[in-house]
């Protein structure tokens, strides 16, 4: 496949700090570009970053018909570039895309598509466990017209940023027992840019509280844990863990799939079901939650230190043999090249 490359005249990199870097703020000196029109993707092209034009109609504006993937490019210590597991983000956009009856993105132009872009920002990743490029494939409806029908016309795009991990310090979440993130039926398997829109105002709410996210329940009953608003959940309840099983209400994470194959070749007890609000309460009270963890590509892994479901607080403990970190550990190595990966989920740039 061809990519057309246009190159920039000056890369930005010499501005930005990068040991102050929030979470997605800054964007690196490319882009990915490939527009669907006539029933077919064109040729993409990479092209220096920069504002895009739009027209006010284009139905993304008024309808939402928009899908993202969130992925990292990884440096080791030699400076080789990696991807971690591509072809399940590439799956999960065109599972995505398929729900917003949105065109499938070829598999090719996705991947060889990151591998270009990549190579071109090779100065932007850092070394280092927690330092990547954060990379953001996204696809919108672009076509002008204002019936509420699915466009024929769409923008593909992977934009790039450098970041460190998305949470630093404490992280406290509040679990609902009001607001959904999805319900049966609906897009909550899909990474739906409205899905994330939906969650922002009851995320405002906990956030006034002094909690930094959402971990959501079933929309139906509440009685179960669902995931986090940008990421999945898993539970130490005494020595095992336990996590959620996926459901059309829950999106699949890559970083979940990853661990729970981890644990399962690791000798952890693990129990993939589902979780009722009601058991990790009680178990807090017992004193036998260890630990409750979030992950996801953003988050990596990151413990929670405390929650809240309805007006209780809790507290979680500080562990010695954190199972957290220990898999956050295994994790990494393999991200970053420092260890054997057997299951070829390290993908060289
Ligand atoms: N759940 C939601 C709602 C997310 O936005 C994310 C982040 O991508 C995840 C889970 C974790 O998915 P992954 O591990 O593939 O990044
Ligand atoms: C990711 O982990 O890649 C995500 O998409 C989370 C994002 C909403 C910040």
């Amino acid at each position: 496949m061809s990519i057309e490359i246009q190159h920039t005249a000056k890369s930005k990199i010499d501005s930005v700090d990068f040991e102050k870097l929030g979470f997605g703020t800054i964007m690196s000196d490319y882009m990915f570009e490939c527009d669907y029109k006539d029933g077919k993707w064109e040729k993409p092209v990479i092209k220096p970053y920069a504002p895009i034009t739009m027209d006010p109609a284009a139905r993304v504006l008024h309808y939402g018909q928009a899908v993202f993937e969130g992925m990292k490019a990884y440096k080791d210590d030699n400076g080789d570039l990696f991807l971690f597991r591509p072809e399940e983000n590439w799956q999960r956009i065109n599972n995505s895309s398929e729900r917003l009856a949105m065109p499938a993105f070829p598999k090719e132009y996705f991947i060889d598509g990151l591998k270009e872009l990549v190579k071109l920002e090779t100065e932007w990743v850092k070394p280092g466990f927690g330092n990547a490029l954060y990379l953001r494939p996204f696809v919108f409806a672009t076509q002008p017209a204002l019936s509420a029908t699915p466009s024929t016309e769409y923008k593909f795009m992977v934009i790039c940023s450098p970041v460190k991990s998305y949470f630093s310090g404490e992280l406290k979440v509040a679990i609902q027992d009001k607001y959904s993130r999805s319900a049966a039926g609906g897009v909550g398997y899909a990474k739906a840019a409205g899905n994330y829109a939906a969650q922002f105002y009851p995320q405002k709410l906990a956030q006034a509280k002094g909690f930094q996210q959402i971990v959501f329940t079933d929309a139906a009953s509440h009685t179960y844990i669902e995931e986090g608003g940008a990421m999945n959940v898993m539970f130490r309840i005494g020595n095992k863990i336990v996590t959620p099983q996926t459901s059309e209400r829950i999106l699949p994470g890559i970083t979940r799939k990853s661990l729970i194959q981890l644990m399962e070749d690791n000798g952890f007890d693990i129990e993939v079901r589902d979780v009722k609000v009601s058991e990790i309460v009680e178990a807090a009270k017992k004193g036998e939650l260890k630990e409750f963890f979030c992950c996801g590509t953003a988050a990596v892994i990151s413990p929670v230190s405390g929650f809240a479901y309805k007006d209780e607080e809790f507290t979680l403990p500080k562990v010695d043999d954190s199972y957290a970190l220990k898999l956050k550990e295994m994790l990494l190595n393999i991200q970053y090249n420092k260890s054997e990966d057997k299951y070829g989920w390290r993908v060289k740039i």
